[in-house]
């Protein structure tokens, strides 16, 4: 008999010892339960954890029945009695006892005969929850040692149950902080809005498929939950660099800056209002010197014409440049330079119609940034890298700083910040960049550029595959991921 007790309170030794490592409430849960119905010799076993703030009991576990949360306000049936005054139900028959609610019985078709409920006391004494046994297996009622040994597991319990609460409420606390930072990003350039949060789902779903993958390099790779929740998180911070980047770099729409070409348009208005004053000043000139027949009125007119229908195609081709979808022609530079060589009428004398700046800001070849505001822009990553790593990550997540780092290398070494290659670039980083290059493609965020079809976007990622830029067999199972 005494071997026995003492059998069963080294066994709650041991898995008191399993507890304290389980941050996982379910599963911490699950193990107490199990642990439970061994130690009194129970048919079924319920526990109910407290929620101080609305003093109410839940349980997400019941054996038998289906997973899922029951509450129950303090004080009510026999597990809310024993909540409230802090003390052990012993019942031999719950029948007789009228604190039992047969609904439940009614609703299962169980019949429960004996019940034994012990408080789970912190390490202060207070109630963190109940521990439920029914029916001993034997048919006997349960006995006083059934109540030390229930109540001793229960103490263990109850610390591992706070462990794991403090634990899940830290990772509540660090999501939201995570989302908080996302938000921030995104207040910046409002229409890239939900760039990050769909970066990290496709780039879990990748590493899911990574973790079904049986055949090809990385049919042995396996992702860990921690290691896809360090994925998750390095994707929703990977872009919070930008808050680093200059605003006018960030949303920068076209080729100049709205500024730049109001008063690139000011000076063609202003252009255009000189050559004419000029040649009417000269007309006046030459009738007062009644000179007239010297230069022919008509001939005068010829002139500004062209002049004038001069600036106004060289106005509309500045419109187009502007823009960044315009794939800049061969001759678009020459030609920007010889408008901008241009002598025009301006405020002080004459000038030349457009500047060194405007004529390289126009003649960008790709998209709207020059570049020295490309670099500025490609400065996120680094931005990122160094907000990152000023956060003490726990060790399961230490990696995010050096997988958000390395979202912009390239398998051939020509990705920035660090020209990573092939190897060196760590698996989360490769996986995001499918995912990245997929959603930047993709996405409707940008007023001039029409999103792209999923097919016309895995057509770009093959192309970079092939040429090496971008891992081909993740890509294969990127697309899997997607279709599924
Ligand atoms: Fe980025
Ligand atoms: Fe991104």
């Amino acid at each position: 008999m005494l071997s026995r007790r003492l059998e069963k309170l080294t066994s709650i030794l041991e898995v008191a010892k399993a507890m304290t490592v389980q941050t996982d409430l379910d599963a911490l849960l699950a193990l107490i339960l199990l642990e439970a119905k061994q130690v009194v010799d129970a048919d079924r076993c319920t526990i109910y954890v407290l929620d101080p703030d609305s003093d109410t009991l839940w349980s997400r576990l019941a054996q038998g029945l289906e997973t899922r949360e029951i509450r129950l306000p303090l004080g009510q049936g026999i597990a809310g009695t024993v909540a409230l005054h802090n003390q052990v139900v012993n019942i031999a028959d719950a029948y007789q006892d009228d604190r039992f609610d047969r609904a439940v019985d009614e609703v299962t078709g169980y019949r429960t005969g004996s019940i034994l409920a012990a408080p789970m006391r912190g390490t202060r004494g207070d109630v963190v929850g109940v521990i439920q046994a029914l029916n001993r297996l034997d048919e006997r009622p349960f006995d006083a040692e059934d109540e030390e040994l229930l109540m001793a597991l229960g103490g263990q319990a109850a610390s591992a149950i706070q462990n794991a609460m403090l634990h899940e409420a830290i990772e509540v606390l660090f999501e939201s902080f995570i989302r908080a930072s996302v938000t921030a990003i995104e207040a910046r350039d409002p229409v890239t809005s939900g760039h990050s949060e769909r970066v990290a789902r496709l780039s879990v779903a990748l590493a899911e498929a990574v973790n079904r993958a049986e055949s090809g390099p990385y049919a042995e790779v396996r992702f860990s939950p921690q290691d896809l929740r360090e994925l998750r998180y390095a994707a929703l911070l990977h872009d919070f660099g930008k808050v680093g980047v200059p605003e006018a770099v960030l949303v920068k729409e076209n080729k100049l800056q709205p500024w730049q070409i109001e008063q690139l348009r000011l000076r063609f208005a202003l252009a255009r209002a000189g050559l004419e004053r000029d040649h009417y000043r000269r007309r006046a000139e030459i009738r007062e010197a009644g000179r007239a027949a010297e230069a022919p009125p008509d001939e005068g007119e010829r002139d500004l014409r062209a002049q004038l229908d001069l600036l106004d195609q060289s106005w509309r081709f500045i419109e187009r440049c502007n823009r960044p979808e315009l794939r800049q022609e061969e001759d678009t530079c020459e030609r920007l330079r010889q408008i901008g060589g241009l002598q025009v009428p301006a405020e002080q004398g004459m000038e030349p119609l457009l500047t060194e700046r405007e004529i390289e800001l126009l003649s960008i070849p790709r998209g709207s940034l020059a570049a020295d505001e490309r670099q500025e822009m490609e400065h996120h990553v680094v931005h990122t890298f160094r907000y990152l790593r000023s956060i003490p990550w726990t060790k399961n997540l230490c990696r995010i700083p050096e997988i958000a780092h390395a979202h912009h290398e390239r398998l051939d070494g020509n990705g920035y910040p660090q020209a990573l290659r092939g190897d060196q670039i760590p698996l989360g980083s490769r996986i995001m960049a499918i995912a990245d290059i997929y959603d930047a493609l993709t996405a409707h965020d940008r007023p001039y550029k029409p999103a792209m079809s999923h097919q016309a976007a895995i057509g770009v990622l093959a192309e970079e595959a092939a040429r090496g830029l971008i891992d081909a067999d993740l890509l294969v199972l990127f697309i899997g991921s997607i279709t599924e």
